[in-house]
């Protein structure tokens, strides 16, 4: 599988992947990381793993369609098969997600359809809901909407604050997205998932 990550900050789970295929688990690669924050830690990250990065400021586009048709050539130049959009703080437009038709897939802080949106974790604390989680799910237009392919739950707590909370969102993150990968991409091809994922590697 040849993957192609879309991150704007912190870039954890970039470096999940990014472990679990060094670590034999996830069947795949990662020939490009793409990101719009030039000071976003992702690409420090990518630095350190020996991932070719490639800076998209969505400052120097003029829409988001521009932006999106760079994307999308930057991500057809190395070859992407799946779009793994890891923290990525962008809408998306119709033109990106035409280009990888069904080969798209974001991960949310929430347990959708609950809390779509940039602030899933705190309406998710303020809504007084006691089990929270994280989604992965293939990108439709409408934001954090699409098939869902693997969800994890985590309980919220009384003394949970947003920071707490998304610490520990982030753990099962981090745990699910290789196996979601794998899971979406091994349905695509119509073979057994463990075609691109052996749960008990280690190297
Ligand atoms: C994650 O919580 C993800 O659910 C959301 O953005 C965050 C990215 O974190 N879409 P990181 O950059 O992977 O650390």
């Amino acid at each position: 599988l040849r993957l192609g990550v879309m991150a704007s900050g912190s870039g954890s789970n970039f470096e999940a992947i990014a472990q679990a295929i060094a670590d034999g688990q996830l069947h795949a690669k990662i020939p490009v990381l793409i990101c719009n924050n030039r000071n976003a830690k992702a690409l420090e990250r990518a630095e350190r793993w020996g991932i070719p990065s490639v800076l998209l400021d969505h400052r120097t586009f003029a829409s988001r369609e521009d932006l999106d048709r760079q994307i999308a050539e930057t991500l057809k130049q190395h070859g992407v098969e799946w779009v793994i959009m890891a923290g990525w703080m962008r809408r998306v437009t119709q033109v990106l997600i035409d280009a990888f038709p069904d080969q798209m897939l974001n991960i949310h802080p929430s347990l959708l359809p609950s809390f779509p949106g940039i602030r899933a974790v705190e309406q998710a604390l303020q809504s007084g809901v006691k089990i929270s989680g994280c989604t992965v799910h293939y990108v439709h237009l409408e934001v954090d909407s699409g098939p869902i392919v693997m969800q994890a739950a985590v309980p919220i707590l009384a003394e949970d604050t947003p920071a707490t909370l998304q610490a520990r969102i982030q753990v099962q993150e981090h745990r699910i997205f290789p196996p979601a990968i794998a899971l979406a991409a091994a349905q695509k091809a119509g073979v057994d998932p463990t075609t691109f994922f052996s749960p008990l590697a280690n190297h």
